[in-house]
């Protein structure tokens, strides 16, 4: 093994360095200072090896496409694991295994699994380098389109092994694609050990161990596996929440701004809502973040947020210049394409990018593709890796080490029916109950059948670190520590209500700020509302939607209590509660008791 020379003093990172490289065999370490020289010969290896395919320059600047291996396009639920001490701990929504017996088996698996490869050393701060909110982590990886995707995606290189100085502390990740070389053979595009995967996390000692997948979630340990499953540890042993949620900023025509996070389940708009270009005039949205919220209260009583990544991983399929103009500008240049279309001229594509698709495309398994060819030309869960700084639409307060104070919370599912499109919670725990009975159609950001109503409270259900019903505790108890803590509005909304021809109701997008405009309103002792059994809903006229071409009963429907509705979910959200075993807390059962009864009483 050659080694370069370790760019950290720091004696558990140097030992836990050393320890993995020698258990995997790797051929070299890399220690990675996060420069743009360094980025740019990564990314020029991957061109040499075919992994990258470098887009035209002037259609795409600095940009790559890259296609994976059929059987890792997305997400593994089935083989993402938590592995607490107890299985209790892990609780009904999570895959258990034991860790010890679990780190047995991955060490086998680990074992020689890099011979022939180079172990990248990737340290990365989640969040701004010094924010009182931010947390380190140190991924070892053998894949280089995963260094080179960490560099978007997170702070990472010397600077971060600066702040670690000798003993400061970091969340160990350890990744490898599961696939040696042995001498002389030659290496696939997308190397990756597709019937061998495992996403495991061992929350009581914050580390990470993934193998044999290559893609997003399962890869880029920063994202899912740190901010979200092993900080949502974190945040409930701290007392602050780790989030699936998008942050941003609105400001009204008077210039008054709003922080708004909003919960929804993969590919459910998340990136689309931060970016929105709002169709009423004077009104502007700002991003934040697009994926992960981690809010602490600050000692004024507010509760911050900052978001951790620096880049968005974000479903390209759908994304035009009428869906999200901002992200489309996003990804003018200096991006990576994982699983999208690649055109005759050097650029990418994917359905739903233009009204027509070209002749002709390379498609996401490197075939070629024409219209009549009868197959998606980019998958589904295709992605692009973008730097959020290149979103016009950043906020210029996005990396505030503070992080910005938090006024409302969004829940969101995809629901062709039932729930209206916009109901603030009566209070917090109501709050809580509303962000632990959602439920949504299913995407294809993970692998599995796409279309299905699950229960996904809070849009956590794949990212919770332990039991979820010790997590519907925590959030139940941030509202109930302190009285001069600021506690943001709750909202649920719903963009995905479909008439009875089976249309969507709602225009969704650039109106989607009609619906914030209420929420704004609400949060500063304004707009009006109607208290009905389900939650307090926009009065009449409310929402303003006189320039709005909908269907004539649309907005009845979408802010009609639909008793019959609710009351067919209750079984269902019963059987959800009663699965989750019996540390799930008596409040949320009382509010679905007196859901129940409010809605029998109809009123
Ligand atoms: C994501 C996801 O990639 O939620 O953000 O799947
Ligand atoms: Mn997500």
């Amino acid at each position: 093994m050659t080694s370069v020379k370790p760019l950290s003093a720091h004696k558990r990172l140097l030992e836990w360095v050393d320890h993995w490289a020698g258990l995997t065999g790797a051929d070299r370490v890399v220690w990675c200072d996060g420069s743009a020289a360094e980025y740019d010969q990564i990314c020029s290896d991957l061109v040499e090896s075919g992994t990258f395919v470098a887009l035209s320059d002037e259609r795409r600047p600095n940009s790559y496409w890259a296609t994976s291996d059929p059987a890792d396009v997305a997400r593994v639920e089935d083989r993402t694991f938590i592995c607490s001490r107890r299985q209790v701990d892990a609780g009904a929504t999570n895959n258990w295994r034991d860790p010890a017996e679990m780190k047995a088996t991955l060490t086998e698996l680990f074992t020689g699994s890099m011979r022939g490869r180079t172990m990248y050393v990737v340290a990365f701060s989640m969040g701004p380098l010094g924010s009182p909110i931010s947390h380190i982590g140190v991924q070892l990886t053998d894949s280089p389109y995963v260094a080179a995707s960490m560099k978007i995606m997170t702070r990472m290189g010397q600077g971060v092994l600066d702040a670690l100085g000798e003993d400061g502390d970091f969340v160990p990740c350890v990744h490898s694609v599961g696939a040696p070389l042995a001498d002389g053979e030659a290496d696939v595009t997308w190397p990756c050990n597709a019937d061998n995967k495992y996403i495991v996390h061992f929350p009581e000692t914050r580390e990470i161990w993934s193998f044999g997948s290559g893609y997003g979630g399962n890869a880029l340990l920063g994202k899912k596996c740190f901010a979200l499953r092993i900080a949502s540890v974190m945040a409930r042993d701290e007392g602050w929440l780790a989030e699936h949620m998008l942050i941003l900023k609105l400001t009204s025509p008077l210039g008054e701004v709003r922080y708004v996070t909003g919960a929804f389940p993969s590919a459910c708009g998340k990136t689309n809502l931060a970016m929105l270009i709002p169709s009423l005039p004077g009104w502007k949205v700002e991003t934040i973040g697009d994926d992960i919220a981690w809010m602490k209260f600050a000692a004024d009583g507010t509760l911050r947020a900052i978001n951790p990544e620096y880049g968005f991983f974000g479903v390209a399929p759908g994304t035009n210049n009428k869906t999200n103009l901002n992200a489309m500008l996003t990804l003018s240049g200096n991006c990576i394409f994982t699983n999208t279309a690649l055109t005759d001229d050097g650029d990418v594509w994917w359905e739903g990018m233009t009204d027509e698709p070209p002749a002709h495309l390379v498609d996401w398994k490197r075939h070629d593709w024409t219209p009549e060819s009868g197959t998606p030309a980019a998958h589904p869960n295709a992605r692009f890796t973008a730097p959020a700084s290149q979103d016009p639409a950043i906020a210029p307060e996005w990396e505030d080490p503070e992080g910005v104070p938090i006024s409302a919370i969004l829940f969101g599912g995809r629901r062709s029916g039932v729930v209206p499109l916009v109901t603030e919670s009566f209070d917090w725990d109501h709050g809580v109950f509303l962000g632990s009975i959602m439920a949504s159609e299913t995407t294809a950001a993970a692998a599995g059948a796409v279309g299905k109503l699950r229960h996904d409270p809070f849009a956590m259900l794949p990212f919770c670190g332990y039991n979820m019903a010790d997590y519907f505790s925590h959030w139940l108890s941030i509202g109930s520590t302190g009285s001069q803590r600021q506690l943001p509005k709750m909202f649920y909304v719903n963009w995905f209500r479909k008439g009875s021809d089976g249309s969507f109701l709602w225009p969704g997008f650039g109106d989607n700020s009609r619906v914030l405009e209420w929420v704004f309103e609400r949060c500063s002792g304004r707009g009006e509302a109607v208290t009905t059994p389900i939650g307090l809903l926009p009065a009449p006229g409310a929402i303003r939607t006189e320039d709005l071409d909908l269907a004539a009963d649309a907005m009845e429907t979408l802010l009609a209590v639909d008793a019959e509705g609710w009351l067919g979910d209750i079984p269902s959200i019963r059987a959800f509660y009663g699965s989750l075993g019996d540390r799930m807390p008596e409040k949320l059962v009382s509010q679905l008791d007196n859901l129940d009864e409010r809605l029998r009483a109809g009123g």
